[in-house]
């Protein structure tokens, strides 16, 4: 499932990252890619441990600990902590897929990458190019969103960012590992749960709401992996 969240920081959040970004030495972005990745990638990245990185992932979390919308889609269990790239000068980063377990550098609790998501920093005017395709059974997708929105796609789909060839694309880039491995299974809970709230929504009280939650719990307790 691809599936795109709006306004998860504000528009002061944006620009306040964009004033710390701006002012950080940015190092070249083949330090976190894989042997096969190295080949293809052209962007510039903060390292991992660099303060900015630390107080400006702090914030993207705080933000998606208050998103419904994220919590239903990813069913988090853990967030890597949230990185940035810059891509500029015809920068880009070819087809590849994401690397499957992850350590943290600092704790060195190891993720398995369920779910690879790209916070927007940029306004699609700002930057030329730059588009995040994604590929998947039904095609390609390809993901350009306003600063501030985020896209969460299967980190098991090839995908690549398109060269930028005028001004700057900033970004976060961050996985999740979700309590719910596979990708389809986490679509018809996500389904479920949207249906459930629409439902309590147009008739409040209703008594098959309260059924389907039920069912909704049970296949999570039943799926669920922590
Ligand atoms: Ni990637």
């Amino acid at each position: 499932m691809l599936i795109t969240i709006p306004d998860v920081l504000s528009a002061t959040e944006v620009k306040q990252a964009k004033v710390a970004l701006d002012a950080a030495e940015w190092v070249d972005g083949k330090v976190t890619a894989g042997y096969q990745a190295q080949s293809v990638k052209e962007n510039l990245q903060l390292p991992e441990g660099h303060l900015v990185t630390v107080k400006l992932g702090e914030m993207v979390l705080a933000a998606l600990a208050r998103s419904p919308l994220f919590m239903s889609a990813a069913l988090p269990l853990r967030v890597f902590p949230p990185m940035f790239n810059r891509y500029t000068g015809g920068g880009h980063f070819g087809t590849h897929v994401d690397t499957a377990i992850r350590a943290n550098a600092s704790t060195g609790q190891r993720i398995r990458t369920d779910i690879s998501a790209t916070l927007f920093l940029s306004a699609p005017e700002e930057y030329e190019g730059g588009d995040l395709s994604v590929e998947d059974t039904y095609g390609v997708h390809s993901v350009k969103l306003p600063a501030g929105h985020l896209v969460l796609y299967p980190a098991t789909s090839l995908h690549h960012v398109t060269p930028v060839t005028r001004g700057a694309r900033v970004a976060s880039f961050f996985w999740v590992q979700s309590m719910i491995r596979s990708d389809a299974d986490r679509t018809l809970l996500y389904d479920l749960d949207t249906a459930i709230q629409r439902l309590a929504l147009e008739t409040p009280g209703n008594p098959t709401a309260v059924q389907l939650t039920g069912v909704y719990h049970n296949l999570l307790r039943r799926w669920a992996e922590m």
